[in-house]
C-alpha cells in the first residue's frame, strides 16, 4: 500500500515526456496510444506498507496508529526479511534514550537455522528444568517447549538484546550501583519498544521473548559473546502469517494514573 500526495502532471511538464516514456517502457501497449496528449497522475509517496489495514483511512497520527496497532503475531511466512528492513529496526533501537546517554546494549543478530536451533535447545533444556521444578505435568512441559522452538526456528531473524554494563558509571555503595544497573534495564526495555514500533512500521510482525534472561551464560555461549554481555531478551522478527489478533484489551487510564495537583 502507498499512501502519497497525488498531483496532476499536464503535457507541457517537463516531468510528463519522462513519465511516458516509463510507462511505454513497461506496458507496451501505451506505445499505439496517446498518453502524451492527457496529463499523468503523479503520486509521491509518503508512506508505503507490505501488508496492512488496505482501506484504513489517512492516518493523522501515525506514531500513535503504529503504538496502538501493533500486536504479537508470533506466527511468520517463509519470507526472508531484507538486511536493510533488520538495519532500520537497529536502528531504531539505537536511538531509545539511556542513562548518560551511553547506550548499555548491545544486539546479535542471528539469521542461520542452524544457530537458531542451537540457541533453541540451549534456552529449552533451562525452561525444561524450570518448568519441571514448578511441577508441571510432562505434556504441558513438552507442549510449550514445542511451541516456544518452533517460533524460534520459524522467525526468519532472531534479535537478542544484551545488557552492557561497562561504560556505566561506578559508585562506592551498592544501592546507587544497582540504580546504575536499573536504569540500564529500562533503557533496553525503550530500546526493545523502539525496535518493535520500527518492525511494525515496516510491515513485519514481531515478539519479545524474555527466556535469554533465564540462561544468559548458555545464551552468550552458544552464540560465542563477549561473556561481560547479559543477555535480556529475544525479539523475533519475520511477515506475519495471519492478521493481528483483535487489539488485546488493555486497563483503563483510570486504572492506571492518579492526578495531584
Ligand atoms: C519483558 C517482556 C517479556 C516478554 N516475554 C515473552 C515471552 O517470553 N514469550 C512470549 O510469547 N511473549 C512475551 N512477551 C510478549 C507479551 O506477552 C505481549 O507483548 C503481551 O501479551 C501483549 O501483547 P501484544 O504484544 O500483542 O500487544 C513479553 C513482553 C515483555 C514486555
Amino acid at each position: 500500500m502507498v499512501r502519497g500526495r497525488a498531483e496532476l502532471v499536464q503535457p507541457e511538464r517537463e516531468e510528463h515526456a519522462a513519465a511516458v516514456r516509463l510507462l511505454r517502457g513497461k506496458y507496451h501497449q501505451y506505445e499505439e496510444m496517446k498518453i502524451d496528449e492527457n496529463p499523468v497522475i503523479s503520486i509521491r509517496p509518503g508512506r508505503v506498507a507490505s501488508w496492512g489495514a488496505l482501506d484504513a483511512p489517512e492516518r493523522a497520527e501515525p506514531l500513535m496508529d503504529d503504538l496502538l496497532g501493533r500486536r504479537s503475531v508470533r506466527r511468520y511466512l517463509d519470507k526472508e526479511v531484507p538486511e536493510e528492513a533488520i538495519e532500520r529496526v537497529l536502528e531504531a533501537a539505537r536511538w531509545a534514550p539511556s542513562p548518560h546517554g551511553r547506550q548499555p546494549w548491545r544486539f546479535a543478530v542471528v539469521t542461520r537455522r542452524e544457530t537458531k536451533t542451537r540457541l533453541a535447545e540451549a534456552m529449552g533444556e533451562e525452561w525444561r528444568t524450570n518448568l519441571e521444578m514448578d511441577g508441571q505435568s510432562p505434556e504441558v512441559v513438552e507442549k510449550r517447549l514445542e511451541g516456544s522452538r518452533g517460533r524460534l526456528l520459524d522467525a526468519p531473524v532472531l534479535v537478542l538484546l544484551c545488557l552492557y554494563l561497562e561504560d556505566l558509571d561506578a559508585y562506592p555503595d551498592a544501592f546507587r550501583q544497582q540504580n546504575e544497573t536499573t536504569m540500564a534495564v529500562q533503557s533496553l526495555g525503550a530500546a526493545a519498544q523502539n525496535a518493535l514500533l520500527a518492525a511494525y512500521s515496516l510491515g513485519l510482525d514481531t515478539s519479545w521473548m524474555c527466556a535469554p534472561l533465564f540462561c544468559p551464560e548458555k545464551v552468550t555461549a552458544v552464540l560465542g559473546l563477549n561473556p561481560k554481555l547479559v543477555p535480556h531478551a529475544l525479539l523475533i522478527l519475520g511477515y506475519a502469517e495471519a492478521d493481528p489478533p483483535k487489539r488485546r484489551s488493555r486497563r483503563p487510564l483510570d486504572e492506571l494514573v492518579v492526578y495531584r495537583d
